[in-house]
């Protein structure tokens, strides 16, 4: 048993849908939630450029004594792994690549066309093609990058005429062309687009991260030995590196609400 917090980290408010699947799964967990919104967008960024950027936030997190860090980043966890391994070796760490990947394995059928969608650098890192192929499946997997949609996303555009043009540009061609059946939300700012592209391509199965991520870091947790203990009374704090309206209109929305929520300069 360890009592220590563990740290959810994302730029921005992608990680929130994350967080409150994590909150259900492990309500016995102290959480310590930070969001890179002075640094945002990752997705475009370079590996040097994202891990230095992790680098800052793990040594602010790790002041707190955390135990763990969950990776609520598709950008992170394609591109910052073997950095927290080699750097912050005593932390678990647990990323939402594989957890998701997993999750469409399940959801998918043998040899359907899949499509994945995700920031430019998850896509570049190849990370989201390697834990297809670790598969004992055969998916015929399409990727796009999608260099703005997590902007637009972090801004509270999350739907209306221009979130649907934006769309229809990253995804008409793996609809009608590729003629996918599942779409994979690699990246966790996606979900709260889901409603969009629900309603412009209604026949698509939508692969989303969340639930699939808190329930992989429970497992870890627990394989580990490292749970709280408690079934009940964790606490939440949430720190933003810019406190945007946009991430504080979404935390609201997500219920978070009422919890303990600070700026921090690093
Ligand atoms: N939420 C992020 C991801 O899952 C990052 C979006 C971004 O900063 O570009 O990749």
């Amino acid at each position: 048993m360890n009592n220590k917090a563990i740290a959810v980290v994302d730029s921005g408010v992608g990680g929130l849908v994350c967080l409150k699947a994590i909150r259900k799964a492990l309500p016995g967990e102290d959480i310590i939630y930070f969001g890179d919104t002075a640094n945002m967008p990752y997705g475009t960024k370079s590996q040097e450029e994202v891990c230095a950027l992790a680098d800052k936030f793990t040594s602010f997190l790790y002041a707190h004594g955390i135990k763990m860090i969950i990776l609520a980043c598709g950008t992170l966890s394609s591109t910052a792994i073997p950095f927290f391994y080699k750097n912050y070796p005593e932390l678990l760490v647990q990323g939402v690549i594989d957890p998701v990947v997993s999750a469409a394995a399940r959801q998918c059928d043998e040899d359907s066309n899949v499509g994945v969608i995700a920031t430019p650098r998850s896509i570049e890192s190849d990370a989201y093609a390697q834990s297809f192929e670790r598969l004992r499946k055969h998916l015929n997997v399409f990727y796009r990058g999608c260099p703005e949609l997590s902007v637009y996303i972090e801004k509270g555009i999350t739907e209306g005429p221009e979130m649907e043009e934006l769309l229809h540009g990253y995804l008409d061609e793996m609809v009608y062309e590729d003629k996918i059946e599942s779409l994979v939300l690699g990246c966790t700012h996606y979900p709260l687009v889901s409603g969009c592209i629900n309603k412009l391509y209604p026949q698509l199965k939508l692969i989303e991260p969340s639930e699939a991520l808190a329930k992989n870091a429970k497992v870890l947790l627990t394989v580990h030995g490292m749970d709280s203990g408690k079934d009940d009374g964790g606490t939440l704090c949430i720190y933003a590196s810019k406190k945007t309206d946009g991430f504080i209109k979404m935390a609201d929305s997500l219920g978070f609400g009422d919890a303990l929520f600070e700026e921090v300069t690093l």
